[in-house]
């Protein structure tokens, strides 16, 4: 190597931090999946906002130390890119879209408040299908929704596919936009934000995941920084 390029190789180890995040996907759905990825405004973007990832496949992505934002499956995609769920946009990059909901969501906040990070699964806008996070590193948790939501979903909440079968779930603050399901207006905190008839049935479905808004106590998770995670479609 030559000699700047090995300066600038040994200064990059200095830098605490300044190591890409190995991210894996897997897609263990029974069909094709079109992941889509959403950088949080400010963050340093993902190298792809959006792939397809056949059954039974795996895929690597780096991301660089700092990243924060959202994952989410499309599926039912056709030739121009429009979805059955998950919708961003008429590509397979997404572009600065998010997945149009009810979608299940997996985010992440690198390298967040206290040098760690904070991950968790959400069904604040919905469930499509099954999601986890499993960060490889032993001493932290996987946080997981894996439980059919569709399959409970109240008919009030359901989206119908066109074989009349529900293909996702909205959440109340989706289908009813009350302020005391999305935890607006006078419900716009978390003493004042509580559970309700609906979100109980995600919470009871999925008890690690984020059933509205203010379920942070039992949904957000922690891991110290330089974990890599495992994103997988139907654990
Ligand atoms: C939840 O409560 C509301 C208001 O009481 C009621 O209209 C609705 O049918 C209930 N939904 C479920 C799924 O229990």
């Amino acid at each position: 190597m030559e000699p700047m390029v090995l300066y600038i190789f040994f200064f990059s180890l200095m830098i605490p931090g300044s190591f890409s995040i190995t991210f894996t996907f897997k897609n263990n759905c029974p069909s094709t999946i079109w992941p889509g990825i959403l950088t949080t405004p400010g963050k340093p973007l993902f190298p792809t906002s959006g792939f397809e990832l056949a059954t039974g496949a795996l895929q690597s992505s780096d991301a660089p130390a700092g990243w924060g934002g959202r994952f989410w499956a499309r599926t039912g995609c056709d030739g121009q890119f429009t979805c059955t769920t998950g919708n961003c946009g008429p590509a397979l990059q997404c572009n600065g879209a998010g997945g149009s909901p009810p979608v299940t969501l997996a985010e992440l906040n690198l390298n967040g408040d206290g040098g760690k990070d904070f991950y968790d699964v959400s069904l604040v806008d919905g469930f499509n299908l099954p999601v986890s996070i499993t960060p490889k590193e032993v001493s932290c948790i996987s946080t997981t929704c894996s439980a059919d939501v569709n399959s409970l979903c109240s008919p009030d909440l359901s989206v119908k596919g066109s074989d009349g079968r529900t293909i996702a779930c909205k959440s109340a603050c989706l289908a009813f936009n009350q302020p005391q399901y999305c935890c607006s207006g006078e419900f716009a905190s978390p003493d004042k934000c509580q559970p309700t008839n609906y979100s109980t049935i995600f919470k009871n479905a999925c008890p690690q995941a984020y059933s509205y808004a203010f379920d942070d106590k039992t949904s957000l998770f922690t891991c110290p920084v330089g974990a890599n995670y495992i994103i997988t479609f139907c654990p």
